[in-house]
């Protein structure tokens, strides 16, 4: 169930815009990060209900945007881009290096539950390939090996729950 915390955050959204139903996106992260990464379906009609729409329109909304994770994902949720820019700069070859470092194949989660390995459409930073997502920090330009064993190297040191969405981190950040 959503705290009251969570709630507080989401009116405080809704306060922004002329009609609840504008802070649909925005509520549905809060959710998202409440339930540890995971929107559920109990989590979509908490907000459905709490913003005063119908289950159906928010559950459209959720399965319609891949950033809202429909499965459990690990305490780290690595998506690296294999759109055309990042392609070009060797986004497969970075991708085969991070599932033979993390023992597992992209689409899966580690055993341990730290680690949920994707592929991603176009992040949005074509300008600075190969763009990897963790949670809400990106990292850019990331073009060797090496880049991503530091990345995952801090990673595996990080205790927290879940990689803030308001997080913004560059390579040079590790
Ligand atoms: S193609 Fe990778 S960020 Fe756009």
């Amino acid at each position: 169930m959503l705290s009251a915390d969570s709630l507080s955050q989401i009116d405080e959204i809704v306060s922004r815009y002329p009609q609840a139903k504008a802070a649909l996106l925005p509520a549905l992260w809060v959710a998202q990060e409440a339930y540890g990464g995971h929107l559920t379906r109990e989590a979509q009609a908490e907000v459905a209900d709490h913003l005063g729409l119908p289950r159906a329109e928010v559950e459209g909304v959720a399965t319609y945007y891949t950033m809202y994770n429909k499965e459990a994902v690990g305490r780290h949720h690595v998506e690296v881009c294999h759109n055309v820019s990042c392609m070009i700069f060797g986004a497969d070859d970075l991708i085969h290096h991070m599932e033979h470092e993390l023992g597992i194949s992209a689409g899966e989660t580690t055993a341990d539950g730290v680690f949920t390995l994707n592929r991603a459409e176009c992040l949005g930073a074509c300008c600075n390939p190969v763009a990897i997502q963790v949670g809400g920090t990106y990292y850019e330009d990331v073009r060797t090996t090496a880049q991503v064993d530091a990345i995952l190297g801090k990673l595996r040191t990080d205790a927290s729950d879940i990689t803030p969405q308001a997080a913004i981190g560059r390579l040079g950040d590790i």
